[in-house]
């Protein structure tokens, strides 16, 4: 049985943090945001929201705009990394929210949990649904997969510059309009690693960006692999010689921390893939630069950041790389488009790489680009550490979904925090009830429970 993703919607708090004013009030050049980061602005959550409220916000939309009553729906998933309770899964309060609108118990038998696994869990309950409709489980009902989180740094801190907050939900069925996924090649890659993690209690990551930055692209390089072999065995692929794996992807969308992180790792991928082919003496040439190997080429991810000399020519090498005609005609045909929202938002953890894949569809309809049958590889990956690469084909019916879309409508009217703004909601000095914004038909929080025996018992309502 085929499966896919019917329609997709996102929820964007409304609040935001400029990355001019960030960049002043840290002492930073903005270029390094806009340019080296490609980040310009970065939602913030207000005092009364939650990844959770955000989460029933995507959902509320998707339902509506597709008509969907509580019995269409017999899976719900969330899927974050900014989870607030050890135990009480977040779908369970999303089910709670939605039953206000819905009617008490009207989502009584929509089963589903809450998945972790830093910013690749999206992935693996997407798979997970995908496959409870291949195995004809789901008896024509929907799932619901919502990816939710809030990005949120140490002030101060590197990862400070790549903050954001929002939530994406994906319907999935057994005839999507817009996306079925490619059967069998689904392939992951794990590692025990510490680059990004957060302990218990702490609201903020500890984070060794660099470290992270690397292992990214070397995990989703063998998810990578591993999805090429499939690919070939099963025949659903013919890598003909001269070709890769990414000729036969129409877009890729990466796994978006920041907005640039997605042309570093398909630079990296690029490569990987190009090395062994003909065309790599003809990029070598056009470069002028022999490609550098680090002093050892079989050490670890530490060795490898400590080799100065290393680091510094691969990073003037990737430089190179990046503006030869033949990368660039890769990076702008199959990536550039998934980037945009990405730059407006900020880093989305777990939906990040779900945001590209809506930016990308509605910029390259809006560039008049017919999409019907394109191959969408992804590349998802979260710390510590797993990444998924897996692929699927855009469906005929697509326009139907593709031709609403339009992302600054989505995103709504913005409010532009003022740095002392920003550092009140980020040090939590901001009560519930004195949240910046009031919009119409949200989801929002109004308490946290203090007392012994109700301690973090949430109270939400759905704002009339
Ligand atoms: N003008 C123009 N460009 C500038 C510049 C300037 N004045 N100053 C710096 N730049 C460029 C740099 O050259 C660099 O570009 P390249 O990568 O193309 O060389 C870019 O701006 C960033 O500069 P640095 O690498 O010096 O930045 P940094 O070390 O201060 O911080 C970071 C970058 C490590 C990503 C940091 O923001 C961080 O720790 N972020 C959080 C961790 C993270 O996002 N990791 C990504 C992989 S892990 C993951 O993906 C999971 C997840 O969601 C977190």
């Amino acid at each position: 049985m085929a499966a896919g993703i019917d329609d997709i919607a996102i929820y964007i708090p409304r609040l935001y943090i400029d990355a001019t004013d960030f960049a002043e009030a840290r002492g930073l050049d903005p270029v390094k945001l806009q340019k080296g980061l490609g980040v310009s602005q970065m939602a913030i959550v207000d005092a009364n929201q939650d990844p959770a409220c955000l989460a029933a916000n995507a959902c509320l939309r998707i339902m509506q705009k597709n008509k969907l009553s509580p019995e269409d729906i017999g899976r719900l998933y969330v899927s974050t990394e900014s989870a607030f309770d050890e135990s009480k899964a977040m779908n369970s309060y999303v089910i709670g929210m939605l039953e206000q609108v819905y009617g008490q118990g009207a989502f009584e038998h929509c089963g589903g949990i809450e998945t972790k696994f830093a910013c690749v869990s999206g992935s693996y309950a997407l798979y997970d649904n995908t496959n409870w409709i291949r195995a004809d489980e789901a008896d024509g009902k929907s799932a619901l997969v919502v990816v939710s989180d809030i990005a949120k740094y140490d002030m101060g801190s590197s990862g400070e510059m790549t903050q954001g907050a929002g939530a994406v939900v994906m319907l999935l069925n057994e005839n999507p309009r817009l996306m079925e996924f490619d059967p069998k090649v689904t392939s992951t890659s794990i590692k025990d690693e510490y680059d990004f993690y957060r302990p218990f209690g702490k609201e903020t990551p500890i984070v060794h960006g660099q470290y992270s930055n690397l292992l990214y692209m070397i995990q989703v390089r063998k998810a990578l692999d591993a999805y090429k072999k499939k690919a070939i065995s099963t025949g659903l692929i013919k890598i003909e010689p001269g070709e890769t794996i990414l000729d036969h992807m129409d877009y890729i969308n990466m796994h978006l921390p920041y907005s640039n992180m997605g042309k570093k790792a398909l630079a990296y991928m690029v490569r990987h893939e190009w090395r062994q082919l003909p065309r790599w003496k003809t990029i070598l040439q056009e470069i002028g630069l022999d490609e550098p190997v680090p002093q050892d080429p079989r050490g670890t991810i530490e060795s490898v950041l400590s080799d100065a000399d290393f680091m510094a020519k691969d990073h003037e090498f990737t430089k190179l790389f990046s503006k030869t005609p033949e990368f660039q005609e890769v990076y702008e045909s199959k990536l550039a488009s998934s980037l945009i929202a990405s730059s407006m938002i900020g880093n989305l953890y777990t939906a990040s790489l779900y945001l590209g894949f809506r930016s990308s569809l509605e910029f390259e309809y809006q560039k008049g680009i017919d999409l019907e049958g394109k191959r969408i590889g992804f590349g998802s990956y979260g710390s510590g550490a797993s990444a998924m690469v897996f692929s699927g084909v855009i469906q005929p019916e697509y326009k139907e979904i593709v031709k609403d879309m339009n992302l600054e409508a989505e995103i709504g009217n913005r409010k532009r925090l003022t740095w002392e703004e920003y550092e009140k909601l980020h040090e939590n000095k901001v009560d519930i009830a004195e949240s910046m914004v009031h919009t119409k038909k949200e989801f929002v929080l109004i308490d946290v429970k203090t007392e012994t025996e109700s301690k973090g018992e949430r109270r939400y309502v759905f704002n009339e």
